[in-house]
C-alpha cells in the first residue's frame, strides 16, 4: 500500500533536522514508540520506509493483508456484487475486493465495519483517496455481532460476499497507548474500542478468579491456568496490574524457574490474548455473528474467515459444519487454507492464520 497513514508525530522542522543529534537511549534499544518506528518520522528518515518494506516488514501504522489471492479465491466476488468486509483494519482486503466489486465501472458495493473508533476514519480516507466514493463503499462503526441489523439499516436483503480477518490489526498492535503490546510500556488496556467497556487493567483488578481461570483456559489453552490465575488474584493485592511490562515481567518471574525462555515468553503471549478476549468479549460477538450468518447472505453467497487461533477456529468449524449438515451451506470444506512459507517468511503475523470458507445453498441471484 502506497499511501501513509497520519502522521501521529510533530514533523520537525529542517533546521532541527539538520542540527538535532540522535537522542542517546538508556539501555541497548529505543523503548518509546515515536524512537522506535523511524518510519514514522519521514523528514529526518526519509529512506525509512522503503528499507523496511524492501526488508520484507512491515510499516509502524500500517497492516498487511493476509492469505489476499486465497480469499479473492475462495469469495470470487463478482462486479456489480455487494459485499461486506466486517473487519476493516487498514483497508487492505477491503481495497481487493472494491477493486474486484467495481471492475469496468460495475456498480458494486462494499460495507466496510470495525471496532475502532480510532482506525476506521483513517481507513476510509485511504479507500476514499484509492477513488471509491460513498456509492461504492460505506463505512459502517459497529460491531460485527451486529451485522443484520447493519445490513437492515442499509436496506440490503443480504450480501454475496462477507469477510471476517478476526483478532487484531498491526497499527493496534504496534501503537503502545492500546496495550496489546508489551514489547514496549504502555497503560494495560487491550480494548479494540477503547471508548466502551472497561480496559484489561480494570477487568483484571475485578475479576473472580474462577472467571480469570476460565478466560485463560478458553482464551488461550493455557496448561497451567488453575494456579497462575490464583496467584495473579493474589499478586493484585499487593500491587495492582496497570501497565503491559509490568504484567508481562511478573509473569516472567512466575512459575517454575526451570522453565525454558521461549515457553516463559508463550506464557506471556497467552495471558495477553486471554485479557484481549475477555475484555472485548471476542468469543460472543463471533458465535452472535457465527448465528446470524445465514440470513446475511443472499442465496449462493460466500463468507470467507481468517482464524488466528484455536478457540476462534474451533467456532467457525463446528458452525460451517453444522450448516453443511442441515443444508444451510452448500460448500464448507473441512481443510483450511494457510499462508505459504513465502508470506510467512514476508510477514511473520500470518504465521498462525488460517482460512476457512462456506457457500450458503441456493443459486445466486446474478
Ligand atoms: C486483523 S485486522 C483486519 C485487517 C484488514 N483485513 C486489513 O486488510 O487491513 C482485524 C480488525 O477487526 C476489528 N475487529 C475485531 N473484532 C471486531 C468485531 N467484533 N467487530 C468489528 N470489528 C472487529 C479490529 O478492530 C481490527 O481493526
Amino acid at each position: 500500500m502506497s499511501d501513509a497513514p497520519p502522521d501521529p508525530l510533530p514533523t520537525p522542522s529542517s533546521e532541527e533536522v539538520v542540527h538535532k543529534r540522535r537522542p542517546r537511549y538508556p539501555g541497548r534499544n529505543p523503548r518509546a514508540f515515536e524512537h522506535k518506528y523511524k518510519e514514522l518520522r519521514s523528514v529526518q528518515y526519509p529512506d525509512a520506509a522503503a528499507h523496511i518494506e524492501s526488508r520484507g516488514k512491515t510499516l509502524a501504522g500500517s497492516h498487511r493483508p493476509i492469505l489476499v489471492q486465497e480469499i479473492l479465491g475462495v469469495l470470487n466476488p463478482r462486479p456489480g456484487e455487494r459485499g461486506v468486509d466486517c473487519t476493516l483494519g487498514h483497508g487492505g482486503h477491503a481495497l481487493e475486493l472494491l477493486g474486484r466489486l467495481r471492475t469496468d465501472g460495475a456498480p458494486g458495493r462494499l460495507l466496510g465495519l470495525d471496532v475502532d473508533p480510532l482506525e476506521l476514519p483513517r481507513a476510509e480516507a485511504r479507500i476514499r483517496a484509492a477513488g471509491h466514493d460513498a456509492d461504492a463503499f460505506v463505512a459502517v462503526p459497529s460491531n460485527f455481532a451486529g451485522l443484520p441489523a447493519v445490513l437492515a439499516r442499509m436496506e440490503w436483503d443480504g450480501a454475496d460476499v462477507i469477510l471476517a480477518d478476526l483478532g487484531v490489526s498491526s497499527m493496534q498492535i504496534d501503537n503502545p497507548e492500546r496495550g496489546f503490546t508489551y514489547k514496549s510500556d504502555g497503560p494495560l488496556d487491550l480494548r479494540l474500542n477503547p471508548l466502551r467497556g472497561v480496559s484489561a487493567a480494570e477487568w483484571l483488578a475485578g475479576v473472580r478468579v474462577n472467571r480469570l481461570e476460565a478466560a485463560l483456559r478458553e482464551g488461550a489453552d493455557e496448561p497451567r491456568a488453575t494456579s497462575l490465575a490464583a496467584a495473579l488474584a493474589t499478586a493484585r493485592e499487593v500491587t495492582p496490574f496497570r501497565r503491559t511490562c509490568q504484567l508481562a515481567d511478573w509473569l516472567r518471574g512466575w512459575g517454575d524457574k526451570a522453565d525454558p525462555k521461549d515457553e516463559i515468553e508463550r506464557r506471556v503471549r497467552r495471558v495477553f490474548q486471554a485479557l484481549r478476549i475477555a475484555v472485548n468479549d471476542e468469543y460472543s460477538a463471533l458465535d452472535t455473528w457465527l448465528r446470524g450468518l445465514p440470513a446475511c447472505l443472499r442465496p449462493g453467497g460466500r463468507v470467507a474467515v481468517l482464524t488466528f487461533h484455536s478457540g476462534e477456529d474451533r467456532r467457525v468449524k463446528h458452525a460451517f459444519r453444522r450448516g453443511l449438515e442441515d443444508g444451510t451451506y452448500s460448500e464448507a470444506p473441512d481443510e483450511v487454507l494457510r499462508p505459504s512459507p513465502e508470506e510467512q517468511r514476508a510477514n511473520p503475523r500470518s504465521s498462525s492464520a488460517k482460512l476457512r470458507w462456506a457457500r450458503r445453498a441456493g443459486e445466486t441471484g446474478k
